[in-house]
């Protein structure tokens, strides 16, 4: 095997292979001990030992893709040949059969139908609502007094995922019901992906917080969507995306779909859309509370650009500079692990992978690697305006990830980011609070552990 500082290996002829198996392994708890203990320093290390390199969770077998021409080939080239796999399995009970979770045909009918709401004109409408929430997040600040940017970008990012998907159409207690179920799904929602199956029902604190939480949050949108079913029969339509996926029709076959399933997809999109944007959002406060240099040079883009109204969605294409610090925080704050699953017995870069076997890959640990990346722990914003070898490594960077199941929310993102980045900066300089230190903890993207910072007013 290669490492990945060489190319990686596309299908050569040659003798097939087993996939090395990362060092450490323990009968019976194979790779558990390092991955529950230093889980993105020990994901991260696999690249050291392969383009391909199995791990064992317990007796749960995964092979990890370490190269992007790997990753590529599973997620865009032989897409066809894999399925959802393990985390997304797990997750399906409480998700329902949203497009997060499924795959096959009924993925890409589903998809087809949610895709609408993500067009173009839509997300401009969003933007609108995106820069109200901003505003309103900076409103509440008082100059000097401690915020949590945690509390604060989780509390924007679902505002925003929210108004997308109810316009406003939520009741106060509905909302509040949101905010309150939705954290505990997402927090217990990693440790029921790797748990095994049969721990599920163990009446431990923690299971109960889950499922009583993922029970009510199911509730509460149930009863929006009765109540967005009667106003439709009176020809309501709120333009968001609740509105949209009870009205979609599907091409092929002229159906609508079932409030089920209308349910399933909302929180799918509720599940995906909210602590991905929180977190990048977080990190990338706290890399400009770190950078003051980078900090000013966004402050004074966002004043020739923005001037002193509100943030106009004309205005975020034309903040490079501030958007190569987006990208520099969503490379170094990339997710950690997704997972697919092999339909029938395959070879990928001579490496023999047998049906039902697992393969994950992490775009944390690609954007970290050497290989692919200057001094890849330093964060760079110029980088992005390099042109060397390094830029011209195709498929390096994925924090979408690629093929039928890129990120649905991309755009949205990026809207809603640069909006919240661009609104605070126009007001404030946020500085680290002192005497923190901010630790990377395991998520879905990994978190900071704190974020207290003091809002210093710019006027
Ligand atoms: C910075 C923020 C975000 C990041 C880094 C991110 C990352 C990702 C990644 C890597 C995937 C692909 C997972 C895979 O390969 O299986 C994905 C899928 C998805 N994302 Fe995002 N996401 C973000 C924001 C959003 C937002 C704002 C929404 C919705 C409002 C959203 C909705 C979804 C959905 C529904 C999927 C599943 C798509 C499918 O399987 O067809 N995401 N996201």
């Amino acid at each position: 095997m290669t490492g990945s500082g060489s190319m990686a290996r596309t299908e050569q002829p040659g003798p097939v292979v087993h996939a090395p198996a990362a060092p450490g392994r323990l009968p019976l708890l194979g790779h558990a001990l390092p991955l529950w203990r230093q889980p993105i320093a020990f994901l991260e290390s696999l690249r050291e030992h392969g383009d391909i390199v199995r791990l064992d969770i317990g007796t749960w077998p995964v092979h990890v893709l370490t190269s992007p021409e790997h990753v590529h080939a599973v997620l865009v080239q032989r897409a066809q040949q894999f399925g959802r796999g393990r985390i997304f399995e797990r997750l399906r009970p409480m998700f329902g059969n949203g497009i997060v979770t499924t795959d096959g045909d009924f993925h890409r009918k589903q998809r087809r139908m949610v895709q609408p709401a993500f067009h173009r004109n839509h997300i401009t409408e969003y933007a609108e609502v995106m820069g109200r929430a901003a505003e309103a997040m900076c409103a509440s600040w008082k100059a000097g007094e401690e915020v949590s940017m945690l509390t604060e970008t989780r509390r924007y990012a679902l505002s925003s995922v929210a108004e997308m998907t109810f316009s406003g159409g939520l009741s106060g207690q509905a909302i509040a019901e949101v905010h309150r179920s939705l954290p505990v799904v997402l927090e217990g929602m990693l440790l029921r992906a790797v748990m095994p199956k049969s721990l599920d029902l163990l009446p431990i604190p923690p299971n109960r917080r889950f499922d009583a939480a993922a029970a009510r949050l199911r509730g509460v949108i149930d009863e929006v969507i009765a109540q967005y079913g009667v106003e439709q029969a009176g020809q309501e339509d709120r333009h968001d995306l609740l509105s949209l996926l009870l009205s979609s029709v599907d091409a092929d076959t002229g159906a609508t779909m079932s409030a089920e399933q209308v349910r399933d997809e909302v929180i799918a999109i509720l599940f995906a859309g909210t602590e991905t944007s929180a977190t990048t959002l977080a990190w990338i406060f706290h890399e400009l509370g770190q950078h003051p240099e980078v900090e000013r040079r966004v402050q004074e883009e966002v004043d020739a650009v923005v001037g002193a109204g509100p943030v106009r969605p004309a205005d975020l294409p034309r903040l490079t500079y501030t958007n190569n610090v987006f990208q520099e925080a969503l490379r170094l704050h990339s997710p950690l692990l997704f997972t697919r699953r092999a339909l029938a017995p395959l070879t990928l870069g001579g490496v023999s992978i047998p049906a039902g076997a697992e393969l994950a890959y992490s775009p944390y640990a690609l954007h970290r690697d050497p290989a692919l990346f200057r001094d890849p722990a330093t964060f760079d914003p110029d980088r992005w305006e390099e042109e060397g070898e390094e830029q011209r490594r195709a498929h390096r960077f994925i924090p979408f990830g690629a093929g039928q199941h890129k990120c649905i929310g991309d755009s949205f993102a990026v809207w809603e980011i640069l909006t919240a980045v661009a609104t605070v900066a126009s007001r404030w300089t946020l500085v680290p609070a002192p005497g923190v230190t901010v630790r990377e903890l395991p998520a879905g993207i990994p978190q900071p552990s704190e974020l207290p910072m003091i809002p210093v007013s710019r006027h």
